[in-house]
Formats: C-alpha cells, structure tokens, sequence
C-alpha cells in the first residue's frame, strides 16, 4: 500500500495564524462593517482622515486589509481611486455586498471601488501600482519583526506614495493594563501584540524607508498609533505621482 504524502506547510508563524484565524464566515459576520460613534472610533477615522485629505483627488489608493470595507466611504469621499483587497475572501465578500448594498461615498467625482482577495506579503500587484497605502489593524497580529518588514517591503515595492500603517504602541495605558492582566494569569499574548516605537521604526528602516508622521488615537492611553512612512529611494511606476503633503502630517498628537 503507497504512504501518501504529508502536504508541507511551514511552521506555524502570526502571518500564517492571522490568516486563518478570519478566514472563516464568522470573522467576517463578526466583525463591524461601519465605524461606531465611540470616542476611539471617531479618533481613530480622523487619523486617517488627516492621512486622506494630505493625497491629491484621484489617488490611486490601496486599502489592505481592507476588512468588511470600513473605510471605504471615507477614501470615496475623497474622490480617491480605491482598491480594497484582504486575504480573506469572506472579509472580501462582506465590503462587496455593503458596497452594493449602500454604495456609501460614490459620487459623481469617484470611481466605483475594486474589491480582491491578496495576501499582504506576497500582493501580485506591479511595482509602484499605488500612489498611497492605508494598512488598518493588521501589524499588531503580527510578532515577529521578520514578518513585519517583509510586509512593509512588499508594501513599499508597490507604493509610489506614502503608507499610513498601525501598529499597537506599548507606551499607553491600556496596553500596560493588558500585559498587567496576561502576567497575573501567567499568560504569553500571541495575538494583539504592543510593540515599542523604536522596535516599528527599526522595522520600517529594514524594509528601506522612513518615518515622517505619527498620529496617535488617544496619546499614552490607547496603543493604536499611526505611522506614515515613505520610501527612502522613490519607487517609479505608471501613472501620476500622489501629492502627499506630509509636512501637513509631521506633527505627533
Ligand atoms: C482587524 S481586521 C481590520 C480590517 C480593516 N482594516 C478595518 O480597520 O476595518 C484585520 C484584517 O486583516 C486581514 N488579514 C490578516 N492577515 C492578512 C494577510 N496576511 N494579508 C491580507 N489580509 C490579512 C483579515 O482578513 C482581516 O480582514
């Protein structure tokens, strides 16, 4: 009788247990489909909101992941061209039908936006494809810093632009509190990880660039923070270069 053989898969790592964990139905009937009114809510819109208003109309624009297409009425609204692409295709079902649905942030000054199944560290999109990157809540399921300057590599290959990434600061409060109640239950957190600015700073200069802004949701109380970073050596690809202005982002809140 012939052994079949083992199918390989690498060893498990936070980009192979992000993926999985919201590839499922449940992940994406879960999780929000629009922002809420709460005071983190609204804080965290006008980070990237600020990050919005800096690109020129008519950006090319990716929104990865871009989850059940939370922001996709705020980049409309903008008059950006939005591509939205996640590696869970139930994520990606859900932001096609609530597009279809409400059709949020279409106007007469914006195209409809493009919704794809992509995988961050490997997107299969062309060299300078973009001329912004907005990455929301995903660098903070990642641990291990190979895995988030692969990321941002590959984000900086296809972004002739700036990139507006979050990452968990562990200088905040609540992620204090969080450590605090994982030490007391003699706990290892795996997912939703803080990390310290230097640690993301030295990450993105890995990956060959720049920090030139950061914005922080509630500054020393909530981890979510925002960085914008750009290419240390410009990425050429087609099209018109984005007009980003980061000095109208440069200050820290
Ligand atoms: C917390 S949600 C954030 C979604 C959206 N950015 C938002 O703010 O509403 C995290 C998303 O990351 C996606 N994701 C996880 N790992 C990924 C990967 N390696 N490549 C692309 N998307 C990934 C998940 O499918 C999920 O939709």
């Amino acid at each position: 009788m012939s052994k079949e053989a083992t199918p390989f898969r690498p060893a498990p790592t936070s980009y192979s247990e992000s993926l999985d964990r919201w590839t499922t139905p449940h992940a994406a009937s879960d999780y929000p489909s629009k922002y809420g009114q709460s005071l983190r809510d609204r804080r965290e819109l006008g980070c990237i909101r600020r990050f919005v208003e800096s690109l020129a109309p008519n950006s090319r624009i990716l929104d990865l992941p871009c989850g059940t297409g939370r922001l996709t009425p705020l980049l409309l609204s903008r008059g950006l061209q939005v591509v939205g692409a996640d590696g869970s295709e139930w994520m990606v079902n859900a932001a096609r039908e609530q597009q279809h649905a409400h059709g949020d942030g279409v106007s007469a000054h914006s195209a409809n936006p493009v919704f794809e199944v992509r995988e961050a560290l490997n997107t299969g999109y062309p060299k300078g494809a973009f001329d912004a990157i907005v990455c929301n809540r995903l660098f903070h399921h990642f641990r291990e810093p190979e895995t988030r300057t692969a990321v941002l590599k590959e984000f900086g290959r296809i972004c002739r632009g700036p990139i507006l990434v979050s990452f968990f600061n562990s200088f905040a409060l609540d992620a204090f509190r969080v450590r605090m109640k994982h030490w007391i239950r003699g706990k290892v957190a795996t997912d939703r990880i803080p990390i310290s600015l230097s640690t993301m700073r030295r990450d993105v200069g890995n990956a060959g660039m720049d920090v030139v802004a950061k914005l922080s949701v509630l500054w020393g109380l909530s981890p979510m923070c925002y960085l914008v970073l750009q290419n240390r050596v410009p990425v050429v690809g087609e099209g018109s270069q984005s007009q980003a202005r980061p000095s109208a982002l440069s200050k820290a809140s």
